[in-house]
């Protein structure tokens, strides 16, 4: 392994002049498929707003076949189709309503992650769809623009249902985000890019095997469900909405040549103006969106990076730190004019709880939170309607972890004490833990207060999460008991769940 990442970091320094042009000219990637093929676009969903303003739409999670790796079939779990689903999008102010059917030979969930919502219809693992079930949620979209994205959470084996092929977007859009004079035709300027890592099995199933006790890490680097793709632009700009949708795998995303770009928004919606980068790390859960200028007729290929953010990480190779993935490759068009400058401003963000104390502390270690494991019979919080918060949370090992929390888009308030750097000063639902430090997050739940149905909140590198890093909570008005039972669907402690297997360590800790 280390000789081939040697070899890898050689090729990568090659000047790009000479990799210019030829067919085969694809140094760095661990995907080498030979001929790419055009990025495929997960369509919007035919949303019908009704006679009563309700905008409708209809998920079914179902079985297929992918072609994934060109020439290969992959069985594979989709919506509304073989593999991932089509992207949701509605205005804030709408409510929305959708009808979800599960035709899989499992039960599972839909979780609107990044969302605002009642908890009835959060989709978390208290609201299992049996195989053949359906289950249909509402809610009113109260949140601003932004690029959200739904996928499964039942207990214990959302790792594998994601794996398998279960994620889409969903794409808000307010009053002032169409004003702004972003790229916004979709799939053709305004990209959707769902990034995760696989691996295949030599007769090209997905192998779901773990090759850690950290998690699930993929060899291979898959854009939209296929690998190795390029997209024509109509002009010289692009907008990428981009999803790190993997289980387990940090991705330090950039383009090959090192060119600056601007970061314009983040899980919740916009930033308060475009942030100059050079690289955007996403750790699973996490979204960012970008705008990139090519010249005329270009070629600029996104590229995953070894990650950086490292900080008291032992050996980082373990946990594929040190990997680099071709994603993407992008294709100017030959006559288009440059693109005129982004707005300096994008949005106001008013600072949340800047001098409240810290209202709750919660420590990441041995795949627990609070050294506790989570139990679906136990609330661990409850929270008042309306209240203003602020959560500490400190990653108290070696290993790497994030952190989300259900309802809510929280504002990083320090870093080790310290202001966050601009491109994690937006809104955020879920955060890198760098190991050895500590996060101050401040969030306000709105409500509505239900005593009967919880919110999660958790790790999200998936295997961890499956793992039982997750805790419970409710939001509850003054003098309200709870009035929380577990679902009998809860009771799904014991499902098998990927790496329980002969010789897959599937301890916490393998160091
Ligand atoms: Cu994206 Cu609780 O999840
Ligand atoms: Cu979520
Ligand atoms: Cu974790």
């Amino acid at each position: 392994m280390i000789s081939r990442r040697r070899l890898l970091a050689t090729a990568a320094a090659l000047p790009l002049a000479l990799s210019a042009g030829a067919a085969c000219a694809r140094p760095t990637t661990r995907t080498a498929t030979g001929a790419t093929r055009a990025l495929p676009i997960p369509p919007l969903a035919a949303g019908a707003l009704g006679a009563d303003g309700v905008r409708r739409f209809t998920l079914t999670a179902q079985t297929g076949n992918s072609e994934i790796k060109p020439g290969i079939s992959t069985p594979t779990w989709g919506y509304n189709g073989s593999m991932l689903g089509p992207t949701l999008r509605a205005r804030r102010g709408e409510t929305v309503e959708v009808h979800v059917r599960n035709t899989l030979p499992e039960a599972t969930s839909v979780h609107w992650h990044g969302m605002h919502v009642p908890a009835a219809s959060d989709g978390g693992p208290h609201q299992m769809i049996a195989p053949g079930g359906e289950w249909t949620p509402l809610w009113r979209i109260e949140q601003p623009a932004a690029t959200l994205w739904y996928h499964p959470h039942p207990h214990g084996v959302t790792e594998a249902h994601v794996y398998r092929g279960l994620a889409g977007l969903f794409v808000l859009d307010d009053d002032t985000s169409a004003t702004l004079g972003l790229p916004g035709d979709y799939g053709r300027d305004d990209i959707p890019l769902v990034i995760q890592d696989r691996r295949f099995t030599a007769d090209g199933h997905l192998d779901e095997t773990l090759p850690s006790s950290y998690g699930l890490l993929g060899d291979t680097l898959i854009v939209n469900g296929a690998t190795a793709a390029h997209h024509q632009l109509p002009g010289r700009r692009a907008r990428l909405r981009l999803l790190n949708g993997s289980s387990s795998r940090v991705l330090n995303l950039g383009f090959a040549d090192n060119r600056e770009f601007a970061l314009i928004a983040t899980d919740g919606g916009l930033l308060s103006g475009p942030v100059p980068l050079r690289r955007i790390q996403l750790s699973p859960g996490e979204r960012a969106d970008i705008v990139v200028d090519l010249a005329a007729a270009e070629n600029l290929t996104l590229r995953a990076f070894p990650v950086d953010l490292r900080a008291g990480i032992d050996r980082p190779e373990r946990f594929g730190f040190d990997d680099t993935f071709e994603v993407l490759t992008l294709r100017a068009a030959t006559t288009a004019d440059p693109a005129p400058a982004l707005s300096a401003v994008l949005t106001v963000i008013e600072p949340l709880a800047a001098t409240l104390p810290v209202t709750r502390t919660f420590d990441l270690k041995w795949f627990k939170i609070n050294g506790a494991g989570m139990d679906m019979n136990r609330i661990d919080l409850t929270i008042p309607t309306g209240a203003t918060e602020v959560w500490q949370v400190r990653n108290l090992e070696d290993w790497p972890h994030n952190f989300h929390v259900h309802d809510v888009q929280f504002q990083i308030r320090s870093i080790d004490a310290t202001p966050p750097p601009a491109a994690l000063s937006g809104w955020k639902d879920t955060v890198y833990t760098e190991p050895s430090r500590t996060y101050e997050l401040a969030m306000r739940f709105t409500g509505p207060a239900d005593p009967a149905h919880p919110y999660m909140y958790h790790c999200h590198l998936l295997h961890h999460e499956d793992k039982g890093m997750m805790g419970q909570f409710l939001i509850l008005d003054p003098g309200q008991q709870p009035t929380f039972t577990p679902t009998p669907m809860a009771d799904m402690h014991d499902m098998p769940q990927m790496g329980d297997m002969p010789g897959m360590g599937s301890g916490p800790h393998g160091h």
